[in-house]
């Protein structure tokens, strides 16, 4: 079974304090400084390339391009900074100012799987994933950063949706997520019930995901406990409005 609870942003107010965490992906970095308000980690990596998705990462592409990374990693080659170009050198640069003054962030201008082989094993509490959406890469940053967390600690990533936009984007984080659910010992420990949803993994409860969850259980905050069957059939639904753009409802039913 898993819990769902209302928010991403209210799911940090429950993580223990002092942790070493990690984010893959930060564009702006606003969900960096609500880990930095809420959780106080001591260490915070941030990482994302600020450049273009890399031609193969994409699609039907990936798994071959993904391969062909592990090879040249297993023959010693190093890797290149990811492509500049002004859109992206601007948001880094904004990124780097909006930190500057904390100690504990760290900022690595890189893809994740590349920027992966500099982490060492068991190092961090928490991962959170919002990088490249394709399945391939999800799945390979679940099981990347799996081995770079502590015994206990949490893997956790966004955007947990499906969709015409998801389809559109060729999203695949439900079906990653599942998958490695299969292939590992990783649990679901929670849902965000909020558009875009937010999961949480864990094997154990005995380091920090147990802390948070203790945490939230001894809160007033709402929760729902569901089956673990349904969150596979998780689903963001489109409400056309009389006014306005339509509304997303988060959903377990299917069809309709
Ligand atoms: C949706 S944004 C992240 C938003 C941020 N997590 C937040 O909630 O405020 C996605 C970011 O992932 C970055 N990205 C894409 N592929 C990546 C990869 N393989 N590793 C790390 N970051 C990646 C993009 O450059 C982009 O800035």
């Amino acid at each position: 079974m898993f819990y769902v609870m209302t928010s991403r942003e209210q799911l940090l107010q429950f993580f223990p304090k002092g942790g070493v965490g990690a984010e893959i992906g930060v564009a702006e970095g606003d969900f960096s400084a609500a880990i930095l308000a809420a959780a106080c980690p001591s260490e915070l990596h941030l990482i994302d390339p600020w450049s273009h998705l890399e031609p193969g990462s994409e699609r039907l592409d990936a798994a071959g391009f993904l391969g062909a990374l592990h090879e040249a990693r297993a023959r010693g080659d190093g890797f290149e900074a990811p492509p500049h170009n002004q859109a992206g050198d601007e948001q880094h640069g904004r990124v780097l100012a909006r930190f500057a003054g904390g100690e504990q962030v760290r900022v690595h201008r890189q893809y994740s799987y590349k920027a992966v082989a500099g982490f060492a094993e068991a190092m961090f509490d928490f991962v959170y994933l919002d990088g490249n959406h394709n399945y391939e890469v999800v799945l390979k940053d679940l099981q990347d950063f799996a081995v770079r967390l502590k015994p206990g600690g949490l893997l956790f990533g966004h955007d947990f949706f499906e969709d015409d936009f998801a389809s559109r984007e060729h999203y695949g984080v439900i079906e990653a997520v599942n998958t490695f659910l299969k292939r590992s010992d990783f649990r679901l420990l929670m849902l965000t019930w909020e558009p875009f949803s937010t999961f949480c993994l864990a094997i154990s409860l005995d380091g920090f995901a147990g802390a948070f969850l203790t945490n939230l259980l001894d809160s007033e905050v709402p929760l729902i406990e569901l089956p673990d069957g349904l969150a596979s059939s998780y689903r963001d639904k489109a409400h056309p409005r009389r006014i306005g753009p339509p509304r997303r409802i988060p959903s377990f039913v299917s069809g309709g």
